[in-house]
């Protein structure tokens, strides 16, 4: 069994009525509600985290990421622009794999760039709420991997 934690960047909180041409009308305590299930049928649990607040998810990413097996995160528009977030999925050594609903390469430039793009595991973009449930597969198809 593993521990997979699932964190939300600023403005995640709002999933189901921000702009739900781009983001859907799934809000998140339903995009978590599906993900549990999956993640334990698979002998997995998860923890759940979103925050507005950079050093909020710096914090708990030091604080749950030690003991944690991998993380799934989508950081908002912290992803453009956060070096912290960085250094510190970098400084507890966590795999990572970053999920954006939409799919940012058509969207403006400056969402192009991600500060965690090159030391992901990977990325799942543009799927809107699937790509939780895309990333979890790969979690638990990845940690198989691991242990053999
Ligand atoms: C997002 C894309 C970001 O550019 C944006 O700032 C978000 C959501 C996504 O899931 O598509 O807050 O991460």
């Amino acid at each position: 069994m593993a521990r997979i934690l699932v964190l939300h960047g600023p403005n995640l909180n709002l999933l189901g009525t921000r702009e739900p041409g781009l983001y859907g009308s799934m809000s998140l305590t339903d995009i978590h509600q599906a993900l549990v299930p999956l993640a334990a049928a698979a002998g997995h649990v998860l923890d759940t985290f979103q925050s507005n607040h950079e050093g909020a998810l710096v914090e708990y990413i030091q604080q749950h990421g030690v003991g944690a097996a991998l993380l799934i995160i989508n950081p908002g528009a912290y992803t453009h622009t956060s070096v912290a977030l960085r250094d510190a999925i970098l400084g507890v050594g966590l795999p990572t794999i970053e999920v954006h609903l939409s799919n940012v390469h058509q969207r403006e430039p400056f969402r192009h760039h991600s500060y965690l793009a090159d030391i992901a595991l990977g990325q799942v973009i543009g799927f809107g709420h699937h790509g939780y449930s895309l990333a979890l597969q790969a979690a638990c198809h990845w940690l198989t991997q691991q242990t053999g």
